[in-house]
């Protein structure tokens, strides 16, 4: 598979009043063109701070990004975002926060064209009859649903989703797992998305990657996820490989909590585990093919 996106010894030093605190360090990734990439490890570790690196809203420290053969430098349409809370204009309606991209990034399509667009990705999400009203007025998963149909709107080269579904209730957060397949599927999109929810990454993904616990945190391990699309929820949970997977990745989590905690306990120096805590083996791929 060609790498589409690089992200090589991605390194993120924030300044902070007590010196220089190194969050991420060489954080290694490549994704291919298509593909579905999901982001888990615990709160704190720097997963937005890579998405927001990758988003260009946020300064690298150390190594680069490459997005379809270029280097990245700031922010771009290139690149869509779905935040947790997807930040609507208040006072224009669903349709017209839509359009303020639309407008930006197509100003050479004639109004009509762009009218379209808007549209049809605010129906595509089931906005249909609702995209003339204004945020106020809309649910939460409403709101979330115009954040979605905003980032595909652009159609950027690459997605980029931190914790999307993250405040929804959990009928919602299914329904619009599905919006959010269908449309990467149609759109043949390349998608990183955080998440906290080991269901969710295994449902979406093509692989997920475990980020290690910060300070300097980097790639743990990376699991490949086989499953058969377009995906049904009901067959992917009752695949033989599913909870092996599950429990995999529930695994790599518990054994960085307590890789962080034995640190504190014994006041160890960051990056370091404390006392005799397993750890993975770093960059260990875990390839499960089911047949
Ligand atoms: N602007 C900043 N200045 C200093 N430190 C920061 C800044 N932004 C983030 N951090 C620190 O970097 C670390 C990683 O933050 P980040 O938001 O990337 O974590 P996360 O993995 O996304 O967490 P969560 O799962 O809770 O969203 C945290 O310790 C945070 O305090
Ligand atoms: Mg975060």
């Amino acid at each position: 598979m060609s790498h589409y996106v690089e992200l090589s010894n991605l390194t993120k030093i924030y300044d902070t009043p007590k010196g220089p605190a190194v969050i991420v360090r060489d954080f290694n990734l490549t994704i291919a063109k298509g593909e579905f990439v999901t982001l888990i490890g615990h709160s704190g570790c720097g997963k937005s701070t890579v998405l927001s690196m990758l988003a260009g809203l946020n300064p690298i420290s150390g190594g680069g990004i490459v997005l379809a053969g270029r280097e990245l430098v700031g922010p771009g349409p290139d690149r869509g975002m779905v935040f947790q809370s997807p930040s609507l204009l208040p006072w224009l309606t669903a349709y017209e926060n839509v359009m303020l991209g639309v407008d930006q990034v197509f100003y050479t399509a004639d109004p009509e064209e762009r009218r379209d667009i808007a549209e049809y990705y605010l129906t595509v999400v089931g906005l249909g009859d609702a995209m003339h009203k204004k945020p106020g007025e809309l649910s939460q998963g409403m709101r979330q649903r115009v954040g979605i149909a905003r980032a595909f709107a652009l159609k950027p080269k690459m997605l980029l989703l931190d914790e999307p579904f993250g405040m929804l209730d959990s009928l919602t957060r299914y329904e619009l797992q599905a919006v959010l397949l269908e449309l990467w599927r149609k759109n043949q999109m390349t998608a990183l998305m955080v998440t906290h929810d080991v269901d969710e990454a295994l449902y979406l993904s093509d692989r997920v990657v475990c980020m290690t616990n910060g300070p300097e945190a980097e790639v743990g391990e990376i699991v490949s996820v086989h499953f058969p699309r377009p995906r049904d929820r009901k067959a992917v949970m009752e695949h033989p490989d599913y909870y092996p997977l599950r429990e995999r990745l529930i695994e790599f989590l518990e054994v960085h909590a307590h890789r962080g905690l034995s640190r504190g306990e014994a006041g160890g120096p960051p990056g370091h585990p404390g006392n005799g805590s397993p750890r993975p083996s770093p960059k260990a791929e875990l390839l499960l093919n089911p047949a």
